[in-house]
């Protein structure tokens, strides 16, 4: 794991692919900790009134991305909390580099087909929309790949409940925080 000594990891942040369990993990973890959970898109969409959907159909992704990186911006203060992220966001370099100096960063990871298994009943994802979500799903995590696992901590979270895989999140966090 490189955790150098300019971070200060007080938090939790989760990153991955749509469909990954990063919600409910986060919220296991969040219980356990005692910390607060925070998910980005659910905070997006308090903001701005708006469903992800719409802010995507109405203003575009580029303006769904600002929201994003403006929301890293304030997260630079937080302590003791788990923050979820929606699947795009760390493809941005500097939210990555933000996430890092107050969490520490762990990845969920799933191939593209348990991620289609998990996702394909669901409506709420504007990028999965097209006629062929597999396909998409393919491209657009091997596109990921390299942001992804940029993670202090890579987690497959295949054949894993969601309780085992926040398990690992805590016990990674309490090695590094010596909690
Ligand atoms: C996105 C993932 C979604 C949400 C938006 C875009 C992506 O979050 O931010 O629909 O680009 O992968 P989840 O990963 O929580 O589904």
């Amino acid at each position: 794991m490189r955790v150098t000594t300019d971070r200060h990891i007080t938090n939790v942040a989760l990153i991955g692919f749509m469909g990954t369990g990063k919600s409910t993990v986060g919220r296991i973890v969040a219980e356990h900790l005692k910390f607060e959970f925070l998910d980005t898109d659910a905070l997006i969409e308090e903001r701005s009134g708006k469903k992800i959907n719409e802010i995507f159909a109405q203003n575009g992704e580029p303006a769904f991305r600002e929201l994003e990186a403006q929301l890293m911006q304030e997260l630079d203060s937080r302590t003791n909390t788990v923050i979820s992220t929606g699947g795009g966001l760390p493809t941005n370099p500097a939210n990555l580099d933000s996430l890092k100096k107050h969490s520490l960063v762990l990845c969920l990871w799933l191939s593209p087909e348990k991620i289609f298994e998990r996702v394909r009943e669901q409506s709420h994802r504007p990028i999965l929309h097209g006629p062929d979500p597999l396909g998409k799903i393919r491209t657009l995590l091997a596109a990921r790949e390299p942001f992804y696992k940029q993670a202090d901590v890579l987690i497959n979270s295949d054949l894993r409940s969601a309780r085992e895989v926040a398990t690992q999140v805590i016990n990674q966090f309490r090695l590094v925080t010596r909690t």
